[in-house]
Formats: structure tokens, sequence, C-alpha cells
């Protein structure tokens, strides 16, 4: 290659390895004595040697792919090669990695580099199967990504790298080769968790995890991936690197390089807010007009006192809807309810029950879809999902039963049952029929009574149905014995919604 070629020159990006600055200084020379201008700079971020006395320096690691990106950014806007070579090496000096691994790499052909038992760990390794600075128990991935960063930070360390309350950082989670992006995800999380904050979604995050502990550090990019592996290690990397303006806008602009990933970040902050729940407080106008808040009316306190006596009903079930579940099911249908209803409470609990009847159903949805989980979680969430907007704008009681009709076709329509099925339709569309023929809005607690007594009848005679749908038709119908434990759940459910306002009634 001639100066005609590349008038600009070449930057040499080289990992802190004796065979490597060997080389490359080789080829410098080279390419200096045919005219070539050159710049080299050596990437030497690993933070996994503590004293300085070791004879090997700081290696270059993860923190090479940062270099790269943000030289061939500036490369990429015409700066000259000096000044490439300039900002790139003050990248250099303001990262820090460290890795973790539950293996070493084994050549192929060869066995592994080195051996650590099932319940070893092993901190601060190198890419090409050096072994680490410290041998440890396997923690789990909060305590250990926590290890990592400590020894990244420790004061007492002469290659650690400073980070502080206040910094801006970009976080790179690398797979060392061996680990999936799952527990890639897991390790991503703790880091973000411990060392600070996300300033985009920061508020409601912040509530869910233990800021408190963390080193109130702002995290402006976070990259998870496969970037510089070591063969077949189960391990990851953790680099730490300090943005500044031009760092972030190299790191964002666009490139052609097939691995470079969009960064994490710019994800999460599109991600609606987990929760999700607190949006439906208040009920703003839905956009066509139909305001639907009526607070201050008492509507969402009497609601909660309804819900919670549901939900207690409910919870002294848990145990008798498990055993009905046992032969049918995975014995865990009462368990499942539960932790729906346990959730629901703390919801309550926090005063979020908004006022009006849309808000309220899409609330409940949203915890239960979050909460309770399983086919269940799914059911209740689309039933009262499909429940909502009959009653955004009225709450009367012929609304409530349109809402319930309008949860149930959704039911059908999804779920792929009908009554008769043995599922939770029956009790429900048993109380439907009872509710429909609604013709007085004052009798409506009569109507309601007859709904829960039909539900009732109803789920004891799933006993006699042959399951055909849900868990239980995947069963063979001679151990099935027992009413449907979602159907008895949907009987409770009504009995404790009709004795709640028959003890303290007003209109729903
Ligand atoms: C690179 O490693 C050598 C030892 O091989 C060490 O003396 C030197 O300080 C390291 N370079 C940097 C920039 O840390």
């Amino acid at each position: 290659m001639g100066q005609d070629s590349n008038p600009v020159g070449v930057l040499l990006i080289v990992k802190n390895y004796t065979g490597d600055r060997l080389n490359f200084g080789l080829a410098a020379e080279r390419a200096r004595a045919e005219g070539i201008s050159v710049a080299m700079v050596v990437v030497a971020e690993d933070c996994a040697l503590s004293s300085p006395d070791k004879t090997a320096g700081r290696r270059g690691l993860c923190g090479t792919v940062l270099v790269h990106k943000i030289a061939g950014a500036l490369a990429a806007e015409s700066k000259a090669l000096k000044e490439i070579a300039e900002i790139a090496s003050s990248a250099v000096k303001s990262m820090g990695t460290i890795g973790v691994s539950l293996s070493a790499c084994s050549l192929p052909g060869r066995g592994p580099s080195f051996h650590l038992d099932a319940h070893e760990m092993e901190l601060g390794l190198g890419i090409h199967g050096e072994a680490g600075v410290k041998r440890m128990e396997v923690l789990s991935a909060d305590e250990t990504v926590r290890a990592m960063l400590d020894h990244m930070t420790d004061p007492k360390s002469d290659s650690r790298l400073h980070v502080g309350a206040g910094d801006n950082v970009a976080l790179m989670v690398n797979n060392l080769g061996g680990t999936s992006y799952l527990e890639l995800n897991i390790i991503a999380r703790a880091a973000v968790d411990y060392l600070g904050e996300l300033d985009l979604w920061l508020a409601n995050y912040c509530l869910h995890s233990c800021c408190d502990e963390s080193k109130g550090v702002t995290i402006g990019r976070a990259y998870t991936g496969t970037f510089m592996s070591s063969l077949d290690m189960a391990g990851v990397s953790l680099t730490v690197m300090h943005l500044d303006q031009r760092r972030t806008s190299c790191l964002d602009a666009d490139t052609s390089a097939p691995a470079w990933p969009r960064a994490a970040l710019s994800c999460i902050s599109d991600r609606p807010s987990e929760l999700s729940v607190e949006d439906t407080k208040g009920c703003t106008s839905t956009g066509d007009g139909r305001s639907t808040s009526r607070s201050g009316d008492g509507t969402s306190s009497s609601w909660s006192r309804v819900i919670e006596s549901v939900c207690k009903a409910l919870l002294e079930k848990e145990c008798e809807l498990n055993a009905l579940d046992t032969s049918a099911g995975d014995g865990d249908c009462g368990s499942t309810h539960a932790r729906g209803c346990r959730a629901i409470l703390k919801w309550t609990a926090t005063g979020g029950i908004p006022d009006c009847g849309d808000g309220l159903l899409l609330g409940l949805a949203a915890v239960l879809e979050e909460h309770m989980g399983g086919t269940s979680g799914a059911l209740y969430s689309l039933f009262l999902t499909a429940a909502a907007p009959p009653v955004c704008e009225y709450t009367t009681p012929s609304r409530w039963v349109c809402a319930i009709q309008a949860g149930i076709e959704a039911i059908k329509r999804y779920g792929g049952a009908d009554v008769g099925d043995r599922t939770l339709l029956d009790p429900l569309c048993a109380a439907y029929d009872e509710l429909k023929s609604l013709n007085s809005e004052d009798d409506w607690l009569t109507y309601l009574g007859n709904a829960a007594k039909a539900a009732e009848v109803a789920a004891e005679r799933t006993r006699h149905m042959v399951a055909r749908a849900g868990r239980a038709s995947y069963v063979g119908r001679t151990r099935l014995v027992d009413p449907d434990p979602g159907a008895v759940a949907v009987a409770t459910l009504l009995r404790a919604l009709h004795d709640t306002l028959l003890l303290a009634p007003r209109t729903p």
C-alpha cells in the first residue's frame, strides 16, 4: 500500500500483549519505511492485576472494541490521524475491563487451558486462556457483578478505574464465548443496578431496584453481546468507559459493521414504564371526548373495599383450589390465584385504584398480567381488558353486564373454549345468563345474587364434564372426578362480590 492510496495514514490499535506490541511495532516500522504515516494506540484497560510488582502489564481486552468504534467514527468524519490517535488514547485511559468465568477456554484438539471445579469461578482472566487473578466460589449474578465492579474500582489497586457518583459511562457486557444471551442480560441488569441509575427510566426503575446500594453512576449507553470472545469460555467481561460528548457521538455514529449492536439503552427508553398500572390512574380523556374521571365521589375507595374482600375470599380457598387442581393440572391453581390476589391487594394498598370503570379493569388486568402468571393470569387479564371499554363512560349495572359479556367473548375468541368444556367459562356464562335479563337497574343486587348462585351450580357441574379445553383436556377423563378449580375460583369470586355488595349496597 503506497501513500497515494491512503494519504491520511494508518492507525494500529494494539492490545497490550508483548507479542502483539512486537509484531505490530514491526509492521509500523516497515510501513513507515515505505512512507506511510502510521500511528499506534496500545489498549491496556485490564483491571485484573492489582499489584504493581507483576511483570506482565495491563492487557488489552474488550475495551478495544470501543476504541475501534470511536476511531472508526472519527475516521469516517475525516479527522486527522494524529487527532484520532489522541482521542483513542484518551479513551483507553478512561476505561476498565474485568472478566469472570466458570470455565477456561479449550483450544480445538486440546483440553481446557486450566481447570475449574463446578463450584468455582475465576476473576480477571485474559482472552487467550490465561488464568485469572483470583479464584472464588461461584456466586449469584448480583454478587458476581458486585465482586467484578468492586475489583475494577478498588482504590487499593493500581489498575483500577475511578468511577464515582455523577459519572456518565458506557457499559459493555461481553460474552467470552460460552454464555447465553439470557445469562448475559441477567449480568447486564445486575451491572446496571449496581452501577447506578438509568437516567432514562430512572424514576420508575429505582422504585423497584435497590438504588441505595448503587454507585450512583449514570449509564449513558449499554451494550450486550459477543464482542471479544475466548473460544468457548463460559464467562463474561464488563467494560466501563467514561463518556464525554464526543465519545458518545462516536459510539452512536452509523456503522455498517454487522456486529455492532444498537445500544441497549436506546431500546430501554422506548419501553413503556414498568408501572404501566400507574398510567391508568386518573383516567384522563381517552381522546374521543369521553373524559371519565370522576374523582372525589369515593368510588375508588368503595371499589377497593369490594376488591379486597373478593381477594380475601380467594386467598382462603388457596389450599382447596390447589387440591382440586392436583388431579387435573399441576396443583397450583390456588397458588396462582393467591399470587394474583396478593398483587392486587398490594396495588389497592398503594391507593392506585382509578375512579373510573375502565381504568379500574385495565389496572387490574395489568397487575394480573404482571404478577399472576400462567394461563389463569392471561385469561383474567384478557377478560378484564376486553371488559373495560363498556364501562368507560358509565358504570351503571347494565354497563357492567355489557362488560362481562365483552370479557366472555374475548375468552371464547382467544381461548378456543365454550360452555360445557369444563373451564371457567361455565360459571361465567351461567352468571351472565342471569345478568343479561336485568331489566330494572334498581334490582341489580338480586340479579347478582342469582348470578352467583348460578355460577356455583355451574362450577359444581363441571365435575361431570369432559375437559375439551384448558389443561385438564390433557388428562385422561377417568382421573377427573372433582369440579374444575378454575370454575370454582370464578364462582367463589362472584359469591364474594355479591356478599360484599349486599352488606354495603351501592351502585357498583
Ligand atoms: C503494557 O504491558 C507492559 C508489560 O508487558 C507494561 O509494562 C505496560 O505498562 C503496559 N502498558 C500500559 C499502557 O499499561
